[in-house]
């Protein structure tokens, strides 16, 4: 036996010399205790450290119920394998292969539950979400805040988790689109296939007033009267997102009509509302309240110390113009494009030097916000990443000069009362060029 000592002073005895020997033992049962077997396709360090804090923190009760990052806790299968397996994904017969495999690879990480609903760029790895909100010490019956919600993704990780969420987002189209992806959680799918056959009409009537959301929906409310006012807005939410995810897709590829894509796009998302259906009957499980709202981060209109958790990722300094992006979208809700663009974050400005800075007076605003509205001891999580090559533009320094964002966000923080727990660093892939990592900033609220 061989006695090394780790940077505590704890010795850690291997068992064993021989390289056959250790490499047949393994190293999860270092990390993790017997009858906990990780996701399979978990490939990043990242993951395998959320992991180890997950089965650190959580009891095995709420590993079963509500860990991210395993498949089988004391042997019984966690309701995340459940949510995530049975029928896959469905992803349309026209996808491109890489597309497929994609979401077979990441059969765990994304696409479950209503997070495959609208490609909207930026979002979050829903099962990190899910880990980052575990390790915060969040539990079923807290409430947790994304002041910078985007398409939602962590609101609909929250309520499945039994844990009350506050979403907040500056833009219209936004706030509808997780709206809609909570509000599928809960129809019933019975009620959304029976709009199936109807879809040319349902189209033909969204195609025939463009412009305006209110309109739309007061008319759909007063055509489909058979069910209950709650269940008809929530099913109008549901088709309507389809309806605009189906207008992104005729945009950029031409292989399908408008229509064929709504059709194809409203089948995934029915397909969808039925596994989530079956998984949250089968657990007796009823997703907690959420109350999602369009409203600025700078200034929330929250109680001082009443929040249990904090989750949020700010637009990436300038990085993605997400008015530019979401255009089409906006135009459905009557949006005062200029109004909005100074409300959002990244966007004031004309010059990149100025952008900045007024980005860091925003951040600063926000990040001090979420200091004043979490309880004492209660954390706050940032998912933020640095456009080197921009930032090295902007402020005409070199690129090994400029300070990555999450140390400014980190400083901000320690100014704000939030003191430094860790930031975990994760690799991105796809936009390599632009970004190579960002980082999972946790803060916790001073006692
Ligand atoms: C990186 S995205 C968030 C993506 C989100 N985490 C998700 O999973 O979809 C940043 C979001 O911040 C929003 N935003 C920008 N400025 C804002 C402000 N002042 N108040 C609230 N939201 C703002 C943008 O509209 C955008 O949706």
């Amino acid at each position: 036996m061989a006695e090394h000592s780790n940077k505590s002073g704890q010795g850690i005895t291997i068992e064993s010399k021989s390289p056959a020997e250790i490499i047949k033992q393994g190293m999860y049962h270092l990390l993790f205790p017997e009858g906990l077997e990780i996701c399979p396709n978990l490939s990043e360090v990242y993951e395998l450290a959320l992991a180890y804090y997950e089965s650190r923190i959580l009891t095995t009760k709420e590993l079963i119920d509500n860990s991210a990052y395993f498949v089988k806790a004391d042997n019984e299968l966690t309701r995340h394998y459940f949510i995530c397996t049975g029928d896959p994904v469905k992803i349309p017969d026209y996808s491109s292969s890489r597309l497929k495999s994609f979401f077979v690879q990441n059969q765990f990480r994304t696409g479950y539950a209503t997070h495959g609903f609208f490609p909207y760029r930026g979002k979050f790895h829903p099962q990190m979400i899910k880990a980052v909100i575990n390790i915060m010490g969040v539990k079923p019956g807290d409430t947790l805040l994304d002041p910078m919600m985007g398409s939602g993704t962590a609101p609909v990780e929250a309520c499945l988790m039994g844990i009350k969420a506050i979403g907040m987002d500056s833009s219209p189209f936004c706030r509808f689109m997780a709206q809609a992806k909570v509000d599928a959680l809960t129809i019933n799918p019975e009620n959304l296939e029976k709009f199936m056959g109807k879809a040319e009409i349902l189209f033909s009537d969204f195609k025939a007033c463009p412009a305006v959301f209110d309109q739309q929906k007061a008319e759909f409310l007063e055509k489909y009267r058979d069910m209950e006012k709650i269940e008809r807005e929530k099913i109008f939410n549901v088709l309507f997102l389809a309806f605009l995810d189906s207008d992104g897709y005729a945009q950029r590829s031409n292989r399908k009509t408008h229509l064929e894509y709504f059709q194809s796009i409203f089948e995934r998302y029915s397909a969808a509302v039925k596994k989530i259906a079956g998984v949250l009957s089968h657990f007796n499980m009823i997703p907690a309240q959420t109350l999602l709202t369009q409203g600025d981060a700078r200034h929330l209109d929250i109680e001082a110390n009443s929040i249990d958790g904090i989750i949020f990722s700010p637009p990436y300094s300038f990085a993605i113009d997400y008015l530019e992006n979401d255009l089409p979208h906006l135009k459905y809700f009557e949006t005062n494009i200029p109004k909005l663009s100074e409300t959002m974050i990244g966007m004031r400005g004309k010059s990149l030097k100025e952008k900045y800075g007024l980005y860091l007076e925003d951040m600063e605003k926000v990040i001090s916000e979420c200091s004043r509205v979490l309880k004492k001891g209660r954390m706050c999580s940032i998912i933020i990443g640095t456009n080197d090559n921009q930032l090295s533009k902007a402020l005409n320094i070199q690129k090994e000069a400029v300070v990555g964002l999450h140390k400014v966000v980190t400083e901000i923080g320690k100014q704000k009362g939030l003191v430094h727990v860790r930031s975990l660093p994760r690799q991105i892939v796809g936009m390599a060029n632009t970004m190579r990592q960002e980082y999972i900033v946790i803060l916790r609220k001073q006692e």
